[in-house]
């Protein structure tokens, strides 16, 4: 490939053209591809974090590095150039690092194999690959909401290469850090990003003003709000009022339900946000032209999307999308307390927080009422539900969206009843579903 890229310095050029090897050279070329596709004029050089994301080893269809140059690279003192998480597994299956032996539903690609099968999982786990990987620095913390247990976030301004519907708008609009959709082996490998979009302070200026007709306070309200937000500002940067001040729990279906909704990734609360002390300073000076309001029947029409079910029985619920806190597990175990489910009740989680509500006693709690905590993975990663599950409850617009598209049936689609995670505790005691949009 010859290059017609004038602002790469000359250690860019040098990795360009190979001089420090296979591995940094292709990552560089793709890097090069990708400001061509983005119109960046140069790359950043990234202060904050990485957050790689699958295809992990093949960056695309024409850089393709193979596990032996990356091993060879390792081996040779080769690292990642910023701090890197991996959200999944860059090799594949996308198993559960805890709590697989009870997951009961076929592999995605090869739907002989079955996930609670040792040997199956103990091939899904490349445990050699991610050697290689973890030799380089990886941290494989398998979330895609790795910033609940980074434990070493981007302060404001820091340019990262994130991933994840729920990770980019957090690390934008919540941290106040700056970062495209891009976290890839290359970009945090060579700890540069190209320079376009979140990383340039004016494209992070809200573009267009969002009221609501109800004080948004409650997790399902921020949950449905979100959807709905994004569904109407698309990829514009969104100046969001109407709130209280969210929890954490709230940021993550906010920040998820706004990605699945539409393809939000900055908004602005006026003063809650790091970049939004008021409505003026999130415009960056600039005079809104658009407001969007946003009324009740709004909100209610996408909460019945969501909630699309035609019967109020109920096989299974699933709750994590994104993967819960410590905090949302602690409330759940307060509240499975003492009962009993019915119906299974999969509960999904980080697998660095797995130890802790293990330590904290909520696993006894949850087994003891007939819940399953596992971590690291999700429903619709893994593309199926259980056999014989043709009625799922769920507590984010997220998975109730996404859930639907693992059993593509059309003549018997996949019942999905969406509502607050009380709806859906009490739908895994009673086996039937008694929620609705208040
Ligand atoms: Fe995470 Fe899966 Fe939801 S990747 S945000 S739990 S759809």
């Amino acid at each position: 490939m010859s290059y017609d890229f004038p602002s790469l310095t000359d250690e860019e050029k040098r990795i360009f053209q190979g001089e420090e090897g296979i591995v940094k050279q292709k990552c560089m070329q793709y890097l090069v591809e990708m400001c061509q596709i983005s119109g960046a004029d140069r790359l950043v050089d990234l202060d904050g974090t990485g957050d790689m994301h699958t295809p992990g080893l093949a960056l695309s269809q024409f850089y393709q590095i193979t596990l032996d140059e990356l091993r060879d690279f390792a081996d040779n003192g080769g690292r990642f150039a910023i701090p890197t998480f991996a959200n999944k597994s860059p090799f594949g299956e996308q198993p559960p690092i805890h709590g697989w032996e009870s997951c009961n539903i076929c592999g995605q690609k090869n739907p002989e194999w079955r996930q609670d099968d040792p040997a199956f999982h103990e091939k899904a786990m490349h445990e050699d690959e991610f050697a290689v990987l973890r030799k380089m620095g990886m941290m494989t913390t398998h979330s895609c909401a790795n910033y609940l247990t980074m434990s070493y976030l981007p302060s404001v301004g820091q340019h990262c290469s994130w991933f994840e519907s729920s990770q980019m708008p957090y690390c934008n609009a919540t941290l106040g850090a700056r970062t495209n959709f891009d976290g890839t082996l290359a970009t945090c490998l060579l700890g540069k990003a190209p320079y376009y979009d979140m990383h340039i302070t004016e494209n992070r200026w809200g573009t267009i003003l969002v009221e609501v007709d109800r004080k948004i306070k409650t997790d399902l309200e921020w949950d449905v709000y979100g959807f709905t937000v994004g569904e109407a500002v698309d990829v514009e940067v969104p100046i969001v009022t109407g709130t209280a001040r969210p929890t954490t729990t709230q940021y993550q279906k906010f920040n998820s339900a706004m990605s699945t909704g539409g393809a939000v990734r900055m908004y602005h609360l006026p003063g809650i946000t790091p970049e939004a002390p008021t409505i003026e300073f999130a415009a960056g000076g600039r005079k809104l032209t658009k407001t969007i309001k946003i009324d009740d029947s709004a909100l209610r029409r996408n909460y019945d999307i969501l909630n699309f079910h035609t019967s109020n029985d109920v096989d299974m619920v699933y709750l994590g999308c994104p993967h819960l806190n410590i905090v949302d597990l602690m409330k759940l175990a307060g509240k499975l307390d003492g009962k009993k489910v019915k119906i299974p009740l999969w509960i999904m989680t980080a697998p660095w927080l797995y130890p802790q509500a293990k330590a904290l006693g909520y696993i006894d709690i949850f087994e003891k009422a007939g819940a399953h905590l596992m971590s690291g993975a999700c429903l619709a990663a893994m593309g199926a539900v259980p056999d014989g599950v043709r009625s799922i409850a769920v507590d984010t617009a997220k998975q109730a969206y996404y859930i639907t598209g693992c059993y593509p049936d059309e003549n018997d689609p996949l019942q999905v009843c969406y509502g607050s995670s009380d709806d859906c505790i009490d739908a895994a005691i009673t086996g039937k579903w008694r929620g609705e949009w208040r």
